[in-house]
């Protein structure tokens, strides 16, 4: 056999997910079908054609199980069946259905780290008390101080607040999270028992594979040993060097050993994709050893100020560490969690927000916003490996950060008195027709987070066949990712186009060049255009915008 080189197909039998691009729905925002406001499965699977002519090859959800929804369904109170919210088991088989009949891949979310208070086993813990089998599944713990009255350790929540809450009986449970969230004790064999069946349900109804929630939490430092700072989803070390003990433990891997044995035994190449906030990506990578998970999302990337020294250095890195292990790299800009890409990178290079942002926060400039985001979206579709896109980014959606705090929902918003934003306005529903009530996400004109007036104009509709709108350049670009089998190249940098601002790899024989810099870059002698995020200036590339070219 010849060597292979980089233009060479890759065989068919490479594995679907190693170059994948798949689509996060984010079910309450995306189409709801029975007009009560909250999207649903029946509205998804009615849009489905919508993300097969985008030219997806999956299709992750956010929860729809049963939940009290405190954290938009990051709260499951039963993991074997869909919220009456959301629509029912059948209809959950229907979508499945109809994304495999349009090549669409389906992963579901699962969400390990804690159930929702109102799940039975909780229900059953408070009721069965201290010391018993059912509070075993939890992480219980007698209080310090007085009486017990001081929690049992430092740990705050993500979402703001003490990591625990005290019960009537003296008692505390923690929570990582919200206090409608109690965490999982996954050193009980029951709890590892229990989900490796929940595995088997979805595996059984045709799922494609996981994405793993709050990855990296699963398991504490033995012990639960003190962690007085602030606390986020990063798992990072402290100043001082320390690593925080809720965040990255050794034993998280054997239990996602365990589910690989599990998805290995079905057919059809099922993937765990693993939420992992694990930096740097050597930490990451170990996430996707062989034996383990299939992708890590590298939020490493997604994090990157808008510099071209950081973005090579995280994509070197990233590419390095995950080559190490035989897995692919996969990348990520936006998703339910963080401001949008089109609004994030429309602050200053370095000053981006974390979190939410609100109407009397420093607005970002919309317009720069988007020109960045198209750019962003233009080189990170040509790296190898898979890509995620998230609903709404396709139309260029802005975060919305001019939101009221009546209609704010999410828990860290509450929690934080308001400090931290929360992550509502990247959630706020899909505009498909402009110029009805709720731009179609619905029959009425419900919404249960209001969407901006300026939305119509974003509208699927609205965009649709339009040369130069943000839905058709992605349309554009997923169809030469996967003619040119991007996904499945290797990124050499250009050495005499990079430098300074400019960033520029070939891969599978195109040439990808991403401009930082103010003054334009001329296209390489050569070459001919196959698609720019923005207009070419006299032929040259100009500030903020990438392209991609093919040897004339
Ligand atoms: C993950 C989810 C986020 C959720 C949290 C707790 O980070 O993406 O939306 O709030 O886990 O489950």
């Amino acid at each position: 056999m010849g060597a292979v080189s980089d233009t060479d197909p890759t065989p068919a039998a490479a594995p679907w997910w190693r170059d994948a691009v798949i689509y996060q729905v984010y079910p309450r925002s995306f189409a709801d079908a029975d007009g009560d406001g909250l999207g649903d499965l029946a509205g998804i699977t009615a849009r489905l054609p919508h993300l097969a002519g985008l030219g997806v090859d999956a299709v992750w959800l956010s929860p729809v199980y049963p939940s009290p929804q405190r954290d938009a369904g990051y709260d499951v109170a039963d993991y074997r069946d869909v919220d009456p919210v959301f629509g029912t088991l059948e209809d959950f088989a229907a979508l499945t259905a109809r994304a495999h009949e349009l090549g669409l891949r389906v992963i579901t979310d699962l969400v390990p780290n804690h159930t929702s208070s109102e799940h039975a086993w909780f229900r059953q813990a408070l009721a069965a008390g201290p010391g018993s089998p059912e509070r075993a599944r939890y992480v219980f713990r007698e209080g310090r101080g007085e009486d017990g009255a001081q929690p049992p350790n430092s740990w705050r929540s993500v979402f703001g607040g003490s990591a625990w809450t005290r019960l009537p009986d003296g008692w505390w449970y923690l929570h990582l999270f919200d206090s409608s969230q109690p965490d999982l004790d996954w050193s009980n064999p029951q709890v590892r028992e229990e989900f490796e069946d929940v595995l088997r349900f979805w595996l059984d109804r045709g799922v494609d594979g996981f994405r793993v929630d709050v990855a990296h939490g699963l398991v504490k430092a033995e012990g639960l040993p003190e962690w007085d700072h602030e606390q986020a989803l990063l798992d990072g070390a402290s100043a001082s060097g320390e690593r925080p003990p809720m965040w990255d433990q050794e034993g998280v891997h054997e239990i996602y050993r365990g589910w690989r044995r599990v998805l290995d035994a079905y057919d059809g190449e099922r993937v765990l994709v693993a939420e992992a906030w694990v930096t740097p990506p050597e930490r990451l990578a170990r996430y996707v050893r062989g034996d383990e998970m299939h992708q890590a999302f590298n939020f490493d990337f997604l994090r990157a100020p808008w510099l071209a020294g950081e973005l090579r250095r995280v994509v070197d890195a990233t590419l390095e560490a995950h080559e190490v292990v035989g897995a692919p790299a996969t990348w990520v800009l936006s998703n339910h969690d963080v401001v949008r890409h089109a609004s994030r990178l429309g602050y200053p290079a370095g000053s981006e927000p974390a979190s939410g942002v609100g109407p009397d926060d420093p607005q970002p400039d919309a317009e720069l916003g988007l020109r960045r985001a198209r750019a962003a979206t233009l080189f990170t579709l040509a790296l190898p490996g898979g890509a995620y896109v998230y609903q709404g980014e396709e139309l260029g959606l802005p975060e919305v950060t001019t939101l009221p705090a009546e209609v704010r929902q999410d828990p860290s918003f509450a929690r934080t008195g308001g400090a931290d934003r929360g992550r509502d306005g990247c959630r706020v529903p899909i505009p498909w027709e402009g110029d009805r009530p709720s731009y179609g996400f619905g029959p009425g004109g419900a919404s249960w987070l209001p969407q901006p007036p300026e939305w119509a104009r974003l509208s699927v509709a609205a965009q649709t066949g339009v040369p130069g709108s943000t839905l058709e350049l992605y349309r554009s670009a997923l169809a030469l990712r996967r003619e040119h089998g991007l996904g499945r190249g290797t990124l050499a940098w250009d050495g005499g186009l990079t430098g300074g601002d400019v960033l520029a790899f070939r891969t599978r024989g195109v040439l990808v060049v991403l401009n930082l810099s103010p003054e334009p870059v001329p296209a390489p002698a050569g070459t001919r255009l196959l698609l720019a995020s923005g207009e070419l200036v006299g032929a040259a590339v100009p500030t903020d915008t990438a392209a991609w070219f093919a040897p004339a």
